[in-house]
């Protein structure tokens, strides 16, 4: 079976206004070729303009999160159809800001994972372990606890990546040894495998957690890694496309 073609997304957050939309029009023109599908997920009230500025790119544009019902009385909330209407391809769920911040469980997750692929969204699912979790020597069994419980059936036969992002590497400097990242990495395909049979070979693996420049092309080229998800060195233009030219 051949290898999943690798995504590299940007995570922007809750940062970018209008005026960032010309970063995202210097990603698009000096990306030039990759065999990575290249994705930017701003926040959502961008997603329209984004998708705008970006026509005609290559590069796809993606929400960050969206509720789990379709439409309804949900103050505030957005729906994956919504983020569809305004352009975006993919949807970050389950990020560990999500899952700490506003308390989302598994269960939430595959929940808003099936609403994702109702309005044909390509989902990018979160995991990742604390660094308790990691110190107690519970890193792999969080993680694939995680995968199980995140992924609902649907996803069978249909695109969508694991991004594995530990939450103490996330804007922290902090990386794993490209040796740990590989061990959860196949963990996580070992369980794909276990969940969907061969087709679980197929979906990328992302690494996310202070990718920079500087350390890519080694998290890159480990073993399972797939991609990344990328959130501070993704505002930049010039650090995301050194991102992406070091696959
Ligand atoms: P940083 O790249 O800023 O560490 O963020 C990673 C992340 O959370 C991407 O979703």
């Amino acid at each position: 079976m051949s290898k999943p073609t690798p995504l590299i997304a940007g995570n922007w957050k809750m940062n970018g206004l209008a005026a960032s939309l010309d970063e995202a029009r210097a990603i698009a023109g000096g990306l030039g070729a990759t065999p990575a599908r290249v994705a930017i997920c701003p926040p959502a009230i961008l997603i329209h303009r984004m998708a705008q500025a970006l026509s005609g790119t290559a590069v796809l544009v993606g929400g960050q999160d969206h509720h789990w019902d379709d439409s309804g009385a949900f103050t505030g909330d957005v729906s994956a159809e919504m983020l569809v209407d305004a352009g975006a391809a993919l949807a970050i769920l389950g990020h560990s800001e999500r899952r700490t911040g506003y308390r989302e469980t598994d269960a939430v997750v595959a929940a808003k994972v099936q609403a994702a692929l109702r309005a044909g969204l390509e989902p990018i699912v979160c995991v990742g372990e604390t660094l308790e979790q990691r110190k107690a020597g519970d890193a792999l069994a969080v993680v694939t606890g995680q995968v199980r419980g995140s992924l609902p059936a649907e996803l069978a036969g249909r695109p969508f990546s694991v991004a594995y992002e530990p939450v103490w590497a996330i804007g922290t400097g902090l990386t794993p040894t490209t040796p740990e990242i590989e061990e959860v990495h196949r963990a996580i395909r070992e369980t794909l495998v276990e969940l969907f049979g061969d087709f679980g070979r197929t979906p990328p693996i992302l690494y996310g957690g202070s990718v920079k420049p500087g350390n890519a092309a080694e998290i890159l080229h480990a073993d399972e890694v797939g991609g990344a998800l990328v959130g501070g060195a993704s505002l930049k233009a010039e650090d995301f496309l050194g991102i992406i030219r070091a696959l």
